[in-house]
């Protein structure tokens, strides 16, 4: 079994590194070959939208994934006829626009923040006047790490906002007063069958995620929103890891967002559950059974960003892991992450502090 992978990026790389002990052989696709992927896998070149070459590399491999939502739909389909490609390409397209996202949510019953589609000022002086402020202009597409959204605290706000982000289709959300992020990763196999790690707790700084901690134990909001995730997964006739990320408002799941590919709030599952959100979703895609997602304990993953520590030192934290996606430095790039797992949240919150003193200043 051989599977490709578009896009080979940290999240390109981790699959591999779960999905080779299983004997799988990955070859990855890409803009070019200095990527993270390229330490474990045969990076073939080109443009997302280069049908030819993509074509040829799917013809070099028996299904084909993502480790990015932005693929060209397009693209997707077209790769679609020659092998088989999961998550299917109609879950990217869903992703890839935060409005025909929120659409499908609440098709599905899903609770979302009020929303309105902006294409100008008027529509956003529309949006505010009906939906109240504070709120949220986002780009419809390509918005990430918190990119691409500028806060709208008042009616006066608009003209800013939209000077910033204008000319492009845009989304305005009504600012959710959440108590915490939550968000839910769930594998589903080619036959049906789904594997829902618990949820955990993401912690954000600036629009990116800072810190998870797994699993947060709420049997109700668990139930809720495995339910939640499960009408996507069977509505899409998806394979593969789905993650949607929540808000808890008053006790209730108000859905943000979706992403069609394993995701930075399940990197804990590599050392903290029984199968890692990675692992889960090569054995989805490649038609083996899957992995339980049963948590080990309690785990706290932080994200190193922008600047990366010596190596020595976090490895002399006993009992730390840590993942070196072997990016060069950046503002605000994510370098690697670390993660804790211990038996008890005390012990864990201990080292969630003294993590956060170290990383994240
Ligand atoms: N409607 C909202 N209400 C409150 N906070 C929000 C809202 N939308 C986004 N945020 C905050 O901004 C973060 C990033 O926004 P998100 O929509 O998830 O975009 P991204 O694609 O950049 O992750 C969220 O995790 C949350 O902290
Ligand atoms: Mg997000």
């Amino acid at each position: 079994m051989r599977i490709g992978i578009v896009g080979a990026g940290q999240l390109g790389r981790m699959m591999a590194l779960a999905g080779i002990p299983l004997g799988i052989e990955f070859a990855m696709y890409d803009r070019n070959a200095g990527v993270p992927g390229a330490a474990v896998a045969d990076i073939v070149t080109g443009e997302f939208d280069d049908r030819k070459r993509l074509a040829r590399f799917a013809r070099g491999v028996d299904v084909v994934t993502f480790d990015w939502e932005n693929v060209p739909v397009a693209s997707a389909r077209a790769i679609a006829r020659l092998r088989p490609v999961w998550p299917p390409p109609r879950a990217l397209e869903i992703a890839q626009d935060r409005l025909l996202e929120k659409r499908i949510f609440q098709r599905f019953g899903i609770p979302v923040a009020p929303f309105a589609s902006v294409d100008s000022r008027a529509d956003l002086a529309c949006a505010i006047g009906a939906l109240g402020a504070p709120g949220i202009l986002k780009t419809r597409r390509l918005g990430y790490d918190g990119k691409g959204q500028a806060r709208i605290r008042r009616a006066r706000d608009a003209a800013g906002a939209f000077e910033l982000l204008g000319g492009q289709p845009l989304i305005y959300e009504r600012v959710v007063e959440f108590t915490r992020e939550v968000s839910l990763v769930a594998a589903r196999d080619r036959r049906g069958g789904v594997a829902s790690y618990p949820l955990v707790e993401n912690e954000h700084e600036n629009g990116i995620l800072a810190v998870t901690r797994a699993p947060y134990v709420n049997a109700r909001l668990q139930r809720a929103a495995e339910r939640r995730n499960g009408r996507l997964l069977r509505a899409l006739g998806y394979v593969g890891v789905l993650c949607v990320e929540y808000f808890v408002e008053r006790g209730r799941l108000v859905a943000n967002e979706m992403a069609p590919r394993v995701h930075n709030s399940g990197h804990w599952s590599i050392e903290g559950a029984e199968t890692s959100q990675f692992e889960n979703h090569v054995r989805a895609i490649a038609g083996l059974p899957l992995g339980s997602p049963r948590p080990l304990g309690h785990a706290v993953m932080v994200n190193v960003i922008g600047k990366k520590p010596q190596a020595r030192k976090i490895l002399g934290l006993t009992g730390l892991h840590w993942h070196d996606y072997g990016k060069s430095p950046r503002p605000g790039r994510k370098l690697g992450h670390v993660t804790f797992v211990t038996g008890s949240r005390a012990a864990r919150e201990r080292v969630a502090r003294q993590l956060r003193r170290r990383l994240i200043s």
